[in-house]
C-alpha cells in the first residue's frame, strides 16, 4: 500500500507528523495548508504532555491513549531530531500541580485520588516540599502533586522539525491553499478540490483541527464533532532571580482560571491558558490577560517585574467527549485525525504512527480503535 498517493488537508503537528511517517515509509504524500502550515493551535500550544495532570475518571481511554504517546515519546524525539537535524526541546524535569488556600487542596486531593485509583506514579507534597523543588513558589503555596513523568516539548520547535524531515522525505507541502471540497464518487474518495483544480488520490487524511467541518463533500452525518475552543496564552522572560525548571499548573478551586507555567530552555516562560467557547473569535481581551497574570503571580510573585513578550490565542480542536476522532469512516478512503483537544502535542506521536499503521495495513489496531467515528454515529443511533 505505501506507493498510494496520499492527500493530507491541515498541516499542524497531526497532519505534518502523519505526512512524516507515511512519506518516510514510500508513500507520495501531499499536504495541503490554507495558511502557513503549523501556524494554527500547533503553534499556539503549550507544549505540555501531561496525561498525569489531566486525568479525568470519566476518560480512562483518553488516559491510556495519553500514556502510551508519552511513553512513545523519547523514541519520536530521537527519530525527528534525526531526521530534522535540530533539537525539538524536549525536557524531562515534570510538573508540579500547586494549590494556595484549604478548597484548593480538597480538589487537588480529589484529583490525587483519581491519580491513584488508575496507578499512576505521583507524589503527594507539602508547601515546603514543593518550594524545594521549585524555589521561585510562592510561600502562600500549601500543597501540590509531583507528577515527575509529565514533560514538555518546544511545540514550535517541533512543527518546525516536522516540517523539514516530512520535505527531506520527499513529502510536498503546499501552503496557503485550502481545500475546498473532499470528491466522492459510489461511497469512496477519488479526489480532492482546491483553487487550482481537482486532484485525484487514493485516500484522504482530514486533520484540518477546529475548521475539519468546514470542507465540502462530506455528508453532513459523516462530519468529525469538532469545534474551537480558545485559549489566550502569554510568555514572559525569566531574567535573573527567577529561575523556573519543573512546569507548573495551579488548582484554584474558587477562580475561573487555572493556569500553568511552562519554562522553555530559551528563557520563555509561557503562561496559559484560559478556555473559552466563542467560536471561531480569535481575540485576546483584556480580561484573558489579567486572569492569566494574576493566577501565575500568585503562585510565583517573582514574575511581577519580568518583561512580557508576546500574547496570542489560538483555538483548540475539541471534540464531543474531548477524545480524538482517528480512524476510517463510513465513506472509503477517507481516514480521520483531528479532535484533538487539548492534548495534540502529547497525542502526535500516537496519532502519527497509528494512523500510517492503519494506512499501510488496512487494519485498525486496538490503540485507536475506541476513538474511530463511528462511536459517534452509533450512539444517534441508539
Ligand atoms: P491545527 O494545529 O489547528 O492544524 C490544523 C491545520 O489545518 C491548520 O494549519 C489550518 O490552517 C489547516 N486547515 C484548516 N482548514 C483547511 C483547509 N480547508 N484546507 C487546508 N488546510 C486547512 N496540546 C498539548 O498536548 N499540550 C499542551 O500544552 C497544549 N496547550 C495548548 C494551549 C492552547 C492555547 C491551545 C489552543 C492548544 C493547546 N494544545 C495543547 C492542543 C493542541 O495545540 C492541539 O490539540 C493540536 O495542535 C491540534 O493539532 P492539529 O494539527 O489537529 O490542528
Ligand atoms: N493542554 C493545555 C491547554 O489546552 O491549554
Amino acid at each position: 500500500m505505501s506507493n498510494e498517493n496520499i492527500i493530507i488537508i491541515g498541516g499542524g503537528v497531526i497532519g505534518l507528523g502523519i505526512g512524516w511517517q507515511l512519506a518516510k515509509s514510500g508513500a507520495a504524500v501531499t499536504i495541503f495548508d490554507r495558511d502557513e502550515a503549523g501556524r494554527a493551535a500547533s503553534w499556539a500550544a503549550a507544549g505540555m504532555l501531561a496525561p498525569y495532570a489531566e486525568v479525568h475518571t470519566e476518560e480512562p481511554e483518553l488516559l491510556q491513549l495519553g500514556i502510551e504517546s508519552l511513553s512513545l515519546y523519547p523514541q519520536w524525539v530521537d527519530e525527528l531530531e534525526t531526521d530534522a537535524e535540530m533539537s525539538i526541546g524536549y525536557r524531562v524535569e515534570g510538573t508540579l500541580i500547586v494549590g494556595l488556600e484549604s478548597d484548593d487542596t480538597h480538589q487537588l486531593r480529589h484529583l490525587y485520588d483519581a491519580q491513584q485509583q488508575f496507578g499512576l506514579d505521583v507524589q503527594w507534597l507539602n508547601g515546603r516540599d514543593a518550594c524545594d523543588i521549585e524555589p521561585a513558589l510562592s510561600p502562600r503555596v500549601n500543597s501540590a502533586i509531583h507528577c515527575k513523568t509529565d514533560h514538555q516539548v518546544d511545540n514550535r520547535l517541533m512543527i518546525r522539525a516536522l516540517k523539514n524531515a516530512f520535505q527531506k522525505s520527499d513529502g510536498v507541502l503546499h501552503e496557503n491553499r485550502a481545500v475546498k471540497k473532499i470528491v466522492i464518487e459510489n461511497g469512496s474518495v477519488i479526489a480532492v478540490q482546491t483553487d487550482e483544480g481537482i486532484k485525484p488520490c487514493d485516500i484522504v487524511i482530514l486533520a484540518a483541527g477546529c475548521w475539519s467541518t468546514q470542507i465540502d463533500g462530506i455528508p453532513d452525518d459523516m462530519l468529525p464533532p469538532v469545534r474551537p475552543v480558545k485559549g489566550q496564552m502569554l510568555a514572559l522572560e525569566m531574567e535573573d532571580g527567577i529561575e523556573i525548571r519543573t512546569v507548573i499548573r495551579t488548582v484554584r478551586a474558587r477562580y475561573p482560571t487555572s493556569v500553568y507555567l511552562v519554562p522553555r530552555s530559551d528563557g520563555r516562560l509561557i503562561v496559559g491558558a484560559t478556555s473559552e467557547e466563542m467560536g471561531f473569535n480569535e481575540r485576546l481581551t483584556a480580561g484573558g490577560m489579567l486572569e492569566l497574570l494574576r493566577g501565575a503571580w500568585e503562585v510565583v510573585p517573582g514574575i511581577y517585574e519580568l518583561p512580557i513578550l508576546e500574547s496570542w490565542t489560538g483555538l483548540r480542536p475539541g471534540s464531543r467527549d474531548n477524545a480524538p476522532i482517528l480512524g476510517k469512516t463510513p465513506i472509503d478512503n477517507l481516514i480521520y485525525a483531528t479532535g484533538h483537544y487539548r492534548n495534540g502535542i502529547l497525542l502526535t506521536p500516537v496519532t502519527a504512527y497509528e494512523i500510517t499503521k492503519l494506512i499501510l495495513t488496512g487494519e485498525t489496531s486496538h490503540t485507536i480503535s475506541p476513538f474511530q467515528l463511528s462511536r459517534f454515529l452509533l450512539s444517534e443511533e441508539s
